[in-house]
């Protein structure tokens, strides 16, 4: 199966230059990659240039672009707000939807992260769902915490959209450390399996077993294989090593020599 490997560059690199500078160096490798699904989530005001990068070349999809976010509206008066057609048209075909960021800082409810998956997914968007805890307690409520985001999330959503669901599984107090502080990867296979069970119980066993379900929170080239080999997920949603060509090329070349 291929591995999918997000690179989420959240609010960088801050001009235009560097980031075609870092596209252009990953770009050399992902051309080479049979086994891996590349995507790129850059700020929205550096979408038309990548996306069109992207879109000119025959090896479109081994590489391809998506947004950081979308408005769970199609059209209208929403001031500063970004649709799913404006990145669509701009060649993105993924959109990462419900990080922990947002949440925190842009105060995302799972009822507006709902809101913009049914509007991603029924616009042929691949979503990128992420869900993770704060922290985790012995007691087990974090997996009550995990459970309820990904129902709350996926309420009402019709089951033939599911195809283009990914599910991103981020321990908030994972992200944003150095590698030997991400989560190890016997607990992410087993959380793995627990994302799938709930799945199972909201599409049923057929649907849930082919929705990808991808690991974020530190993956540095230093962690990318063990993780990946013995989590049991089916790729990586890479923020701060994304932005370093050479590490992110790293975890890309790991991703297409697992076994
Ligand atoms: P990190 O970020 O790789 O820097 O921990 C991951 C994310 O927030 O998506």
């Amino acid at each position: 199966m291929k591995k999918l490997i997000v690179a989420n560059w959240k609010m960088k690199p801050s001009s235009l230059k560097e980031a075609k500078k870092i596209f252009n160096e990953i770009k050399k490798v992902t051309s080479k990659l049979k086994k891996v699904d590349t995507v790129i989530c850059p700020p929205f005001v550096y979408l038309p240039a990548l996306g069109d990068s992207v879109s000119k070349q025959t090896w479109r999809l081994s590489l391809q672009v998506g947004a950081q976010d979308i408005f769970y509206e199609d059209k209208g008066a929403f001031t500063g707000e970004i649709s799913v057609m404006m990145v669509k048209n701009l060649g993105a075909n993924y959109v990462i939807i419900g990080h922990s960021e947002r949440r925190k800082y842009l105060g995302e409810t799972n009822e507006i992260i709902n809101k913009k998956i049914k509007t991603a997914l029924k616009n042929n968007l691949k979503v990128i769902f992420c869900v993770g805890e704060q922290e985790r307690d012995i007691e087990g409520n974090y997996l009550y915490f995990i459970k309820n985001e990904i129902e709350e999330g996926l309420k009402g959503i019709s089951r033939k959209l599911f195809k283009n669901l990914i599910i991103a599984y981020e321990p908030i107090w994972a992200i944003g450390k150095k590698g030997e502080d991400a989560d190890n990867s016997e607990d992410i296979f087993q959380m793995s399996i627990y994302i799938r069970r709930v799945l199972l119980g909201i599409v049923g066993k057929e649907l849930s077993r082919t929705i990808f379900i991808i690991y974020g929170g530190s993956v540095e080239p230093e962690n990318a294989e063990s993780l990946l080999k013995e989590g049991g997920t089916q790729g990586f949603l890479v923020g701060h090593a994304s932005l370093v060509p050479k590490n992110f090329n790293k975890i890309l070349k790991i991703a297409q020599n697992i076994k």
